[in-house]
């Protein structure tokens, strides 16, 4: 049997800066009130990028810092909610444009959970021995799919890419895994739905994304702490063994909420979402290539990290994994 690691990371930001005060001039909000509801201080909103530019430049440092050449990839996942097209996927528009011409490659839908979903997917494919180098990249550009004159979530997310290589290992490094769903509640967070025809009784026409926020914010107090505390009781190391756990930058009062009912300590809890908000299935990933590149993961196999995404569907997961 073959097990899988993550060998090389990478992020990768739009240029351009919107801060809450350039918020403030185009919808009644303030610094103050999106500042103390969410932590978040700025984002970055693409000018001319799409969600493929971002993520193929994600993938151009992934092979670069590898050392590999695009035809040794054996496939390519980008999870995002915000692709290109619904076809061509965002991960074979990355393949022609890095020239990865013997990966298979598709998009995976699962919002904010995207990335782990990806990653505990892409870890299978290696698991099986058929396969023995993959791409992973969750990436978004949000900023095309919100309505600009809703504040309430206008001033919440923002656009990035990050992503891994995962190739085989000879040991075990993704320790642990719990996957969840409830589609029962998907319509605590929805959007971007254009079902038209001549011939459909009922057209939906939903265009932006759409949340409720205070729900959402309950369910990750509630379920997705406890989803924590049960993978980190069943994985096969101590909670204090756990260097950092890398949550999804949807707000820092679920951050700090989270941490108190997980009772792991809050400096464990590494937080970016105040340079750019909510960036989707590119949080997680944005996340660990940053903290990889301040020296706070060493990523020499010496530390232990928990990785967990939740929101739209819904969803949630997380992953503990050696780095
Ligand atoms: N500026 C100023 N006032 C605002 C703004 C704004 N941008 N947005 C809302 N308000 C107002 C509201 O209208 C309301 O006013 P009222 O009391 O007069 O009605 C007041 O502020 C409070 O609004 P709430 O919605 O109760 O604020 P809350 O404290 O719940 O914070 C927030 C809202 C930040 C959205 C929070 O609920 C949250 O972070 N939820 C979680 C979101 C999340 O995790 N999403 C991830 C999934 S999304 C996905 O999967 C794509």
């Amino acid at each position: 049997m073959s097990y899988s690691k993550i060998s090389q990371v990478a992020h990768y930001l739009p240029e351009q800066v919107v801060t809450n005060d350039d918020l403030s001039q185009i919808m009644e909000t303030s610094d103050d009130w999106i500042k103390s509801r969410t932590g978040i201080e700025e984002r970055r909103i693409s000018k001319t990028e799409k969600t493929s530019d971002l993520a193929t430049e994600v993938a151009k440092k992934l092979l670069l810092q590898s050392g590999y050449d695009a035809q040794d990839i054996d496939f390519i996942i980008v999870a995002t909610i915000s692709p290109d097209s619904m076809m061509p996927s965002t991960a074979a528009i990355v393949q022609a444009n890095i020239g990865a011409k013997n990966a298979f490659v598709f998009d995976l839908t699962a919002a904010c959970s995207g990335f782990v979903f990806a990653l505990s997917t892409a870890d299978k494919f290696i698991q099986s021995s058929q396969y023995s180098r993959g791409i992973v990249i969750g990436a978004e550009t949000l900023s095309k799919t919100l309505d600009w004159s809703d504040r309430t979530t206008a001033v919440l997310f923002g656009d990035g890419a990050g992503g891994v290589l995962l190739e085989t290992s000879e040991e075990p490094y993704i320790l642990a895994e719990s996957l969840n769903s409830d589609g029962s509640k998907g319509g605590l967070s929805s959007g971007i739905t254009a079902l038209k025809s001549p011939f459909s009784v009922e057209s939906v026409d939903q265009p932006y994304l759409q949340m409720d926020g205070r729900s959402i914010f309950d369910f990750a107090i509630r379920d997705v702490s406890k989803s924590i505390s049960n993978i980190i009781e069943t994985a096969p190391i101590e909670a204090n063994q756990i260097d950092y756990l890398l949550l999804h930058q949807a707000n820092n009062r679920i951050l700090d909420k989270m941490a108190k009912k997980i009772g792991i300590p809050r400096e464990k809890f590494p937080a970016n979402m105040m340079s750019y908000g909510n960036t989707s299935a590119a949080s997680i990933p944005i996340l660990l290539s940053e903290c990889v590149a301040d020296g706070r993961i060493s990523f020499d196999g010496s530390q232990t990290i928990l990785l967990s995404g939740f929101g739209g569907g819904l969803t949630w997961g997380s992953l503990i994994v050696k780095i």
